[in-house]
């Protein structure tokens, strides 16, 4: 019902779409050598791909690599605010069906990811589980306003959408926790390939490409000079510890908050200040979250912060700064640009939020550099072919992506920068397999 091609923001908006992805294809030459190969094997013939992910202009080389391989695509935002509006409609131009737009609401977004499922994808690919965990609620019959939305356009397709699907790829942290919970409780319904974790992602998109473009993000919203600021980064994980480096690099004091042992230890032997979010409060001028829970900086946290702090989040959910207790708190709330909204406090300190709380590289710039997403949308591209050449033989269960995969984007991507892999004599092979030779 009611079946749409597309839904963007305003279609004329191609021309420097075009230019923007035409621009991030100097950067990313491993996708496009993968996009040569597809162009001539067809791996992906006849195949449905379903994607909820955020519409930039590396997504649009991801969704004309699978093309090229034969596929049709489906593309939805897998953000309220990080579609890049001008590469939605040069990807509806060029032939794609494309669901999203920066601002959409709540509703909006749930329709949109109902646009991608009436496809009735063989392959879904999602970043953060939306498009996965909406699946699944629509399967169990779990009822909430968002999957009103999605049956208002889908209709009574339910059961039958996950009979079409071979399999799907995830390609962030917070969406592999929510498919390992579904996962645990024996409820995943197809095979899920988590990109996420694989080396040549985790490595260096997570904490490179959000290190980066975080700090891009607070940059380009506030213009606000990092040296010699106190910075507090919450989470050093893969994500958190990107960022942490990286804010030092820039002349920043640098303050960890850690609930993890080993990470927190791993901050304090790199040399940055540890401690609890009640201390860290107190001094910090920007504060920045990293650690995909939820109300990780609180109200007790905004109470005791200085006037004029910046709080930026870099999870991917917008839950890790509590909006609801900023709202309370406040007794004005203000737009200043469109990044950037400020809460005044009762007794008149205003703290500054970036990017309502969503992922602030995203939201304020323009993501991850094209050169790493180069890494994690190859493993994409190269998981899809994976699934369609191997599903019937793949558990319903949240798998790694293949070791030679993402040994090969690894390798590729060296040989696109010009480097040399040293190889290992026959003499070496046979030492680090035998356990005779010793002192
Ligand atoms: N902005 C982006 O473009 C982007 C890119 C990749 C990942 N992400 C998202 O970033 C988030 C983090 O991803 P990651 O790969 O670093 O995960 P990770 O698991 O490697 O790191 C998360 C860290 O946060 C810590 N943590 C959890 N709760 C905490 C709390 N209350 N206080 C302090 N620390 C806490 C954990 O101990 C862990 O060390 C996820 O939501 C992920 O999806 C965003």
């Amino acid at each position: 019902m009611g079946l749409r091609n597309y839904w963007i923001k305003d279609p004329n908006l191609s021309d420097s779409g075009f230019k923007k992805i035409k621009w991030a294809e100097r950067e990313m030459p491993v996708l496009k050598m993968i996009m040569e190969r597809f162009s001539k094997e067809k791996p992906l013939k006849n195949v449905r791909v379903g994607a909820c992910l955020h519409i930039t202009k590396e997504t649009a080389l991801l969704v004309k690599t699978l093309r090229e391989g034969g596929a049709e695509v489906y593309l939805c935002a897998s953000n309220p605010l990080s579609t890049q509006d001008d590469v939605a409609a040069a990807l509806v131009e060029d032939g794609f069906h494309v669901f999203g737009w920066r601002g959409m609401n709540q509703k909006e977004y749930y329709e949109c990811i109902g646009y991608v499922l009436s496809s009735r994808p063989n392959i879904t690919i999602d970043d953060g589980a939306d498009l996965v965990t909406s699946i699944h609620k629509i399967y169990y019959k779990i009822s909430s306003n968002e999957v009103a939305y999605i049956l208002n356009i889908i209709g009574e397709l339910g059961e039958e959408l996950v009979k079409n699907i071979m399999g799907g790829s995830e390609e962030t942290t917070t969406g592999v926790y929510r498919l390992r919970s579904l996962s645990s409780q024996g409820k995943l319904l197809y095979p899920i390939i988590a990109v996420n974790d694989a080396s040549s992602k985790s490595l260096f998109d997570n904490p490179v490409g959000t290190g980066q473009s975080a700090l891009d993000g607070v940059i380009r919203a506030t213009n606000t000079l990092i040296a010699g600021k106190d910075v507090i980064v919450v989470g050093f994980g893969r994500v958190g510890s990107g960022i942490a480096y990286r804010a030092r690099g820039l002349g920043a004091r640098v303050t960890v908050v850690e609930v993890d042992p080993i990470n927190a230890l791993r901050a304090a032997m790199d040399g940055f200040r540890v401690e609890s979010m009640s201390s860290a409060s107190k001094h910090g001028d920007i504060f920045i979250t990293a650690t995909g829970n939820i109300n990780v900086i609180r109200r007790e946290h905004f109470q005791a912060m200085k006037d004029g702090v910046i709080l930026a989040n870099a999870g991917h959910f917008d839950v890790e700064i509590c909006k609801r207790d900023l709202e309370e708190l406040s007794v004005k709330i203000e737009k200043i640009t469109d990044c950037i909204t400020t809460y005044v406090m009762k007794d008149g300190r205003r703290l500054h939020l970036l990017g309502d709380g969503r992922l602030v590289n995203l939201a304020c710039a323009e993501g991850h550099p094209s050169a790493v997403m180069d890494m994690s949308f190859s493993l994409q591209a190269l998981s899809a072919e994976y699934i369609v050449k191997n599903y019937k033989n793949l558990p319903r269960d949240v798998i790694s992506v293949p070791r030679e995969i993402d040994l090969t984007v690894a390798r590729l991507k060296l040989i696109s920068m010009g480097l040399e892999l040293e190889e290992m004599t026959e003499e070496q092979k046979r030492y680090l397999e035998s356990w005779h030779l010793g002192t």
